[in-house]
């Protein structure tokens, strides 16, 4: 019998959404459900990753350049599609992947105001052309999403950018949901959390269902 392809979920959003822990309840659900799942996270996932992630986050780092901050996330996610992800889809796995490619496009592309289009070539490079099947965006005002990480007292190098970077990041992710509407769902990160997590799980439910998973 043939096994079921792969299923390979991201789930995108500014600083402060959520997401990690969406998605962690998320998956514990699909799992209880029966769900071949495998989580993971960028930048990281992976032992050199980690190392990368580090080094991209650390406050002290002020001095890195644009490119080098690009070629930094694509290095980890060459790590985490070949050591990881593959692997996972291959054996008819589901992934959820918290940031992804689209990560980059909005941050690095939208946020740095480069083009999107000289991203797009290292991306490709770095996954070997693996896009996701589905991507969640939780989309959140980012004055929201910045109070919510001091609240939680873990501000990182990129969450220090300013806020009209914060604002170009937003509009970005929206740009790229209106080029490519059938990839993406924009889930409204603004509510309750219980309110946000019972829509994500109807939504994914609904979804793997029509994938016949
Ligand atoms: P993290 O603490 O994991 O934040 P979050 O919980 O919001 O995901 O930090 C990841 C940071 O890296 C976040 O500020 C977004 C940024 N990032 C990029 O700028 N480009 C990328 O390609 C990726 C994957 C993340």
């Amino acid at each position: 019998m043939q096994s079921k392809p792969g299923k390979f979920i991201t789930f995108e959003g500014p600083d402060g959404s959520g997401k990690t822990a969406q998605m962690d309840i998320l998956a514990e659900q699909l799992i209880q459900e029966g769900y071949p799942i495998l989580t993971t996270r960028e930048p990281g996932g992976t032992s050199i990753g980690d190392q990368i992630r580090e080094t991209l986050l650390d406050l002290k780092n002020t001095a890195m350049v644009d490119r080098t901050e690009a070629l930094l996330y694509q290095a980890a996610r060459a790590q985490l599609v070949d050591e990881i992800i593959k692997p996972h889809l291959a054996e008819g796995g589901i992934v959820l992947c918290d940031r992804y490619a689209d990560s980059t496009l909005a941050y690095q592309g939208y946020g740095h105001k480069n083009t999107v289009e000289s991203l797009r070539g290292i991306i490709h490079y770095a996954t070997g052309g693996l896009t996701p099947d589905l991507t969640v965006l939780l989309d959140l005002e980012p004055e929201v999403g910045l109070q919510r990480r001091l609240d939680a007292g873990g501000l990182n190098r990129l969450d220090a950018y300013d806020i009209d970077f914060h604002h170009r990041v937003r509009a970005g992710y929206l740009e790229l949901v209106k080029a490519d509407p059938d990839r993406w769902i924009i889930v409204d990160a603004g509510r309750s959390f219980e309110e946000v997590q019972a829509e994500l799980w109807k939504i994914l439910l609904e979804w793997l269902k029509a994938c016949g998973q």
